[in-house]
């Protein structure tokens, strides 16, 4: 049985996973804090923390809250820094097979341009995923994720700098994502990803303020899936690069339904917080539905269920 996916065909060497279970950014660390509970070099690729150029402190706590079948997170980007993820974190990584994805974001596209630089040709990173979808800071992040000039724009230049695979991931929180997604991949993406977390808000009747010390967050699990499957049915559509789907998956099915509506790949969030070893789980189920269905490749699943 197949089980892997190229996710950027147009670049020299390319993307391969050799699954299309992927971890999403910002619920899995930098992947040591999850080895000791599993190989995760099983996965298809480990995406890293949302990292920025100079180390960030994130956001007043209380920082997350639990809603109904979700969770709202207002982190706001604490990292460690591009500078000490290359130093403390790339080697490490240059040792495992599985691919890490270094996930970026920042205030100014000037900062995504000095972010892909300097992950440009250090041992252990194989691919870029340019986050212009956060909702929990104040400049930048979102902002250029909500217009496709900008998001384009973004796109070009962090392409202009890296020889590494890029992927842009796309924000919920726009008119049109649709839109946003075709001029990205017109812009150079190798693949695209989303979704990111939708923004809500939970308030504190008891101190009869806003819960989060951000006020807003942005709202990810189960709740958001069928909202995410529909986007990616929609991008999928519209794009010719790979589409990478996230949002709400916590099982196997959950992950076949994005393949079927047109992902090549899928991304594990918040279901990392209730069982750790989610990613493996739902790369277990997905063997074990490819076998039942007498499926010898994956990709004869992509975008299957598409009308
Ligand atoms: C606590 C937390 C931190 C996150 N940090 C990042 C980040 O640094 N960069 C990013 O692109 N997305 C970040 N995300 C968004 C996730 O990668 C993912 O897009 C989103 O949570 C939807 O997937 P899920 O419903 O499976 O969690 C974060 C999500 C959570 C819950």
């Amino acid at each position: 049985m197949n089980l892997s996916v190229q996710l950027a065909p147009k670049h020299q060497p390319g993307l391969l996973l050799a699954n299309p279970v992927m971890t999403a950014s910002g619920t899995f660390g930098y992947g040591t804090e999850y080895s000791h509970l599993f190989d995760i070099q099983r996965l298809g690729a480990i995406v890293c923390k949302g990292t920025t150029l100079k180390p960030r402190e994130g956001n007043p706590q209380p920082r997350l809250a639990e809603t109904a079948s979700g969770l709202l997170n207002s982190i706001g980007l604490q990292n460690i820094g591009v500078r000490a993820l290359i130093k403390e974190k790339a080697p490490l990584w240059a040792s495992w097979h599985v691919p890490v994805i270094v996930n970026i974001a920042g205030e100014t596209i000037d900062d995504y341009t000095q972010l892909a630089g300097e992950l440009d040709g250090v041992a252990g990173i194989s691919a870029i995923e340019v986050n212009i979808s956060c909702p929990n800071i104040k400049a930048g992040g979102a902002e250029f994720g909500a217009n496709h000039e900008s998001a384009a724009e973004v796109t070009a230049s962090v392409k202009a700098a890296t020889s590494l695979p890029v992927l842009v991931k796309l924000t919920p929180n726009t008119a049109d994502i649709t839109k946003v997604a075709m001029a990205v991949a017109e812009a150079g993406a190798d693949a695209i990803s989303l979704i990111n977390t939708l923004k809500g808000m939970v308030i504190d009747t008891g101190k009869r303020q806003p819960l989060l010390g951000n006020i807003s967050g942005g709202l990810s699990g189960p709740a958001t899936k069928p909202v995410a499957l529909y986007m990616v049915y929609e991008v999928a559509g519209a794009v010719a690069v790979p589409v990478i789907g996230c949002g709400g998956i916590t099982t196997a099915s959950d992950a076949i339904e994005f393949i079927m509506a047109g992902a090549s790949a899928i991304q594990i969030g918040t279901a990392n917080f209730t069982n750790p070893k989610a990613p493996l789980d739902i790369l277990e189920g997905i063997e074990q539905f490819l076998e039942k269905e007498g499926v010898k490749d994956i990709t004869e699943l992509i975008g299957v269920a598409r009308c």
